[in-house]
């Protein structure tokens, strides 16, 4: 129960990140460690307004117009786009801020709460970005992609370090290999922890679980992409979205499971090449 109460309340900190703190402490990833300039070109750092533009969430670009996120991200209250603006790949956060203008917040309909699934927002950008080596879109799976166990997935982001430990200055982009742990598996490690009965599923179908004690994403990386690579191409697989603490014992991290979603985001996203 206490536990929970916990869980409840950092989902409620990690919603109100935009509360005016000092700057060393808004801002990862459990294990691994700071990734090379020419690494993830996708990744994205959310900012709220407040005193500054306070980095709350991750996001990654998936076209040269859209940045995918998740919902308790933007959501599930309505905010005015002007509220949010988007930082491009930075390997310092903060450090050489350009920061972009949201045109609209599309939080998919079905969200309510992160253990209720549907964790999944788009952000359309005010313009589509000059595309490089240094800043490209990521792809999406196919459709039949279920990442099984054994898959090699990375998760990114400047999130905390540890529980309730935030990365230091200069907060560089963290990068950790996570393992896939699969549905069935991970909500029976679920389970055993937390008071729900056996036959209500607490990973539902539209999740995924990556992480062990060692590897995890953790809070402020939530929004953020796990990549993986299948027959040579980087697609994501999943959007950071909650957990029981990070790199706890029987609680992989959690994520929205990309595929799930496809339908949903090319009905707003063109499909492009
Ligand atoms: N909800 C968190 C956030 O807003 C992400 C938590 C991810 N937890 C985990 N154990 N992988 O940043």
């Amino acid at each position: 129960m206490l536990k929970r109460l916990l869980l409840a309340l950092s989902l409620l900190a990690s919603l109100l990140q935009a509360a005016p703190r000092p700057a060393e402490q808004q801002v990862g990833i459990v294990g691994g460690r700071e990734a090379s300039e020419s690494k993830w070109p996708w990744q994205v750092s959310l900012r709220f307004k407040a005193n500054f533009w306070i980095h709350i969430c991750g996001g990654s670009l998936i076209h040269p117009q859209w940045v995918l996120t998740a919902a308790h991200c933007v959501g599930p209250r309505i905010h005015s786009p002007e509220l949010f603006q988007v930082q491009l790949r930075e390997q310092h956060l903060y450090y050489e801020d350009q920061l972009l203008p949201v045109n609209r917040i599309i939080v998919n309909p079905n969200y309510y709460t992160v253990e209720g699934g549907a964790d999944i927002a788009l952000l359309e950008l005010g313009d589509p970005v000059n595309v490089s080596s240094h800043v490209h879109p990521i792809a999406l799976p196919p459709a039949l992609e279920t990442f099984p166990s054994g898959t090699s997935c990375w998760v990114t982001g400047w999130g905390d370090i540890d529980n309730n430990e935030p990365l230091p200055p200069p907060y560089a982009l963290k990068q950790v290999k996570v393992p896939i742990v699969e549905n069935r598996l991970c909500d029976r490690k679920y389970h055993a922890g937390l008071y729900t009965e056996d036959n209500v599923l607490i990973v539902r179908d539209d999740m995924l679980c990556a992480g062990n004690t060692e590897r995890d994403s953790c809070q402020g990386d939530s929004g953020g992409p796990l990549v993986c690579k299948v027959k040579g191409t980087w697609m994501q697989a999943g959007v950071v979205s909650w957990g029981e603490g990070c790199a706890e014992a029987n609680h992989p991290g959690i994520y929205t499971r990309v595929t799930y979603y496809l339908d949903w985001i090319h009905s707003y996203v063109p499909e492009h090449s």
